[in-house]
């Protein structure tokens, strides 16, 4: 009935599950409460449309908390000219490598506050924190169906745009700029740098994905064309307290 989750569990050091599937009675819900405490689940994360009134209702009365807000956003790549990346003085971008890891990595530790692991305030925020480390690092690691675009800003890195395809499907994952590059114009740049690149890989479309609550993204995406496409609720469920610090 819920699908443990062996990265999440060992990264945070709790035991963490998913429910796939709504249940759609109250008894559903006990024994979505039954399997999660046989299965010494500390948190157990759902998600569900943004449509799914019954669900959502149900999934409240039986104890589990709105954390986020996912909103996905598309847009389509056309055959014809794209924008070209317009860059402020003193900035360039460039594909990242291996070796810009660390300063890649210093970056996420900072910027990506506006999800749901920051949230819920059950998650240690320095771990959060990690968590997106770990994730830009394993970006630079894949050499096929990947892209990293970087900015620098007077010779400094300050911001990054990952990019992975799937057939024609271009996905957007992580973007992010240091406090200081925001609002130049480098988001904007970056995004159409990704845009570019899914192009000559062959995309049609390419998605992405951010949250409720994180406007700047937002805007981002549409002043670069994407539209809305998909509105999504987070949930989690905790059966045990954040450990004592
Ligand atoms: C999301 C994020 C990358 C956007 O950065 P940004 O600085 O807003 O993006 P830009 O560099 O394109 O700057 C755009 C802003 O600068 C202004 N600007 C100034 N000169 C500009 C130029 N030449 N071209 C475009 N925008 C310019 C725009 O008007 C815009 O302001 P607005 O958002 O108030 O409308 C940044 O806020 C960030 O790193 N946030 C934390 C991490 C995060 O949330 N990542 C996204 C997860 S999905």
């Amino acid at each position: 009935m819920i699908d443990y989750l062996t990265w999440d569990s060992q990264f945070f050091e709790r035991h963490i599950g998913r429910l796939p599937n709504p249940p759609q009675t109250p008894e559903g819900w006990n024994a979505v409460d039954q399997s999660a405490r046989i299965q010494a689940l500390d948190c157990v994360y759902l998600l569900l449309d943004i449509a799914d009134s019954a669900s959502i209702a149900g999934a409240e009365a039986a104890g589990f908390n709105l954390v986020d807000l996912r909103y996905t956003l598309s847009r389509e790549i056309p055959g014809n000219q794209l924008n070209a990346p317009v860059l402020p003085a003193g900035a360039s971008l460039r594909q990242a490598a291996p070796a810009d890891s660390s300063a890649l990595q210093a970056i996420a530790r900072q910027v990506h506050t506006d999800t749901r692991f920051f949230s819920d305030p059950h998650f240690d925020p320095a771990r959060s924190a990690e968590m997106y480390a770990v994730w830009i690092a394993s970006y630079l690691e894949e050499v096929q169906y990947v892209s990293v675009w970087l900015a620098e800003l007077l010779g400094e890195t300050v911001g990054y745009l990952t990019c992975r395809i799937t057939g024609e499907l271009g996905r957007i994952g992580l973007v992010g700029l240091a406090p200081q590059a925001r609002g130049l114009g480098l988001g904007t740049a970056l995004l159409a740098a990704g845009v570019e690149w899914f192009a000559q890989q062959g995309a049609t479309h390419v998605e992405v994905v951010t949250q409720g609550r994180n406007l700047p993204a937002q805007r981002l995406y549409q002043r670069g064309s994407f539209h809305s496409a998909r509105l999504q609720l987070w949930f989690h469920k905790w059966y045990t307290s954040p450990d004592p610090e």
